[in-house]
């Protein structure tokens, strides 16, 4: 028999032929002399039915397999006369690989998500999970593709840092030293010259600041991976490790940058509609019953773009009792980004111009002195799944705001050499990964998004 690497809805090519499948059972149900498998051969997004009877050798064995057992299959696959699935495989031989123990705690029943991330190294058996992160895994092949398309170079940006690009000291240290019990010299501070690198380092926040650098070699470059943040904020969009793509683009302003940002959001709901048409079926059927209609709304309209004032003005004036105050200078808070998103553009917009005191130092600023080029783009559901800006390219006012900001010039000399050797106007962004993911299947708890979430006070698996 052809051993199946992958099973699709176009798999008739087997048909009518000897085939072994590897799977785990799903259901299975018996009676006297026959029975039926569901088998997940976790190559596709849905459960294989296999037939069997008595004409097995082992047929009492099969008949008590338990939920989850690993089986080998072979058999004949033929047209299921069933309409719910094109195909289904009479088995001859099912050897029991091996046994599911009894005490297996994905039963039939349907579970919380919450119970669900207590076995986090289980819950990509059940269905929602094999969608969210089959769709995750598509996600990430678009993004991918969307930048190698247009020529892009993928740049692998350190995790291990001693810079701290967003400025907000949210940042896991990275040690080899004993922090709790060292010793400290006589100014009261931690001596790192005696640590690994002989610095303070820690994990990263963002891989911006050296994808910029490789932006004035490449022009249009993206790095796509994990970073991490020491935020408290134990809320459904934020963790501790999420990964990100953060796109630089060299000659280039703010409003190449948003439109590059809502070309590759099209993209890339346009390619997961496609490439995962079942799992996103799924989504709509079973997490958000709006989710379809949303997501081909977003790809057919213009995003909104207002900036960061007329933002404030339209939240001051919209007489909603928010948890917390809008006022021009404060930054915008979920609520009210949900707010003028989901109630007054009922579509994705672009906030531009923030204060400079909410923004971090990188940002170009504006002829008023007072904001600064960034963007911010807002989401139905979500929020904010992006933040970018055009890049302070004026090596002056670049080192005059840093000074304002207490940063130490000296050891930001790479970033700063960026501006002094053939420096030109650059723009990027950073794209929540896991926030996308959740804009395109609904799922409304980023711990739900990712394996093995990490999140304050869990770093369980
Ligand atoms: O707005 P942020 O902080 O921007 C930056 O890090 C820039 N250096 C990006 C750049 O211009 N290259 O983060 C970017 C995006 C946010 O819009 C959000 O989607 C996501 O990263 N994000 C988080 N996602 C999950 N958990 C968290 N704790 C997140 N913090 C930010
Ligand atoms: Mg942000």
């Amino acid at each position: 028999p052809t051993s199946v690497k992958k099973l699709s809805r176009e798999t008739n090519h087997f048909l009518d032929k000897k085939v072994r499948i590897e799977g785990w059972v799903r259901t299975l149900r018996v009676s006297k002399s026959f029975g039926f498998i569901e088998i997940n051969d976790g190559t596709f997004f849905g459960n294989l039915q296999i037939v069997f009877d008595e004409g097995l050798d082992n047929f009492l064995d099969v008949a008590k397999l338990t939920i989850s057992s690993a089986i080998c299959v072979e058999g004949t696959l033929v047209e299921s006369p069933r309409a719910k699935q094109p195909f289904e495989l009479k088995a001859e031989k099912v050897e029991i690989v091996g046994l599911c123990a009894p005490d297996y705690p994905l039963q039939k029943k349907r579970h919380t998500f919450e119970f669900l991330r207590t076995i986090a190294h289980l819950r990509p058996r059940t269905n929602t999970f094999s969608a969210v992160f089959r769709v995750r895994s598509i996600l990430a092949y678009a993004i991918h593709k969307f930048f190698q398309d247009k020529g892009f170079v993928y740049v692998h940006t350190p995790i291990i840092t001693s810079s701290d690009c967003e400025g907000a000291g949210e940042m896991f240290r990275v040690s080899t030293l004993d922090l709790c019990n060292m010793a400290k010299d006589e100014t009261g501070n931690v001596n790192f010259a005696e640590d690994f690198f002989g610095k303070e380092t820690s994990l990263t926040v963002s891989g911006q600041l050296a994808v910029e650098t490789y932006s004035m070699a490449f022009k249009n470059v993206y790095t796509f991976g994990p970073t991490f943040r020491a935020e408290k904020s134990n809320t459904p969009r934020h963790a501790a490790e999420f990964w990100m793509i953060e796109p630089e683009i060299a000659f280039a302003d703010l409003s190449d940058d948003m439109h590059l940002a809502e070309e590759m959001i099209k993209y890339v709901i346009n390619y997961v509609l496609e490439n995962a048409p079942e799992e996103m079926a799924f989504f709509h059927n079973f997490i958000d019953k709006t989710l379809l209609e949303r997501l081909e709304n977003v790809v057919n309209s213009d995003f909104g773009q207002i900036t960061y004032t007329e933002a404030v003005d339209i939240l001051k004036k919209s007489g909603v009792p928010f948890e917390y105050a809008v006022d021009w200078g404060k930054d915008l808070q979920t609520e009210h980004e949900r707010y003028l998103t989901e109630e007054v553009f009922k579509k994705p917009v672009f906030v531009t111009g923030y204060p400079k005191e909410i923004k971090a130092f990188y940002m170009r600023l504006n002829d008023d002195h007072k904001t600064v080029a960034a963007m911010d783009l807002l989401v139905p559901g979500v929020g904010e799944i992006i933040g970018g800006s055009q890049r302070e390219e004026r090596l002056d006012v670049l080192v005059k705001r840093m000074e304002e900001l207490g940063l130490k010039t000296e050891d930001y000399w790479w970033y700063l050499d960026i501006r002094r050797y053939g420096g030109t106007k650059h723009a990027g962004f950073g794209l929540g990964f896991e926030r996308v993911l959740m804009y395109l299947t609904g799922m409304t708890n980023i711990r739900d998004v990712i394996s093995f979430p990490r999140t304050p006070k869990n770093a369980e698996f």
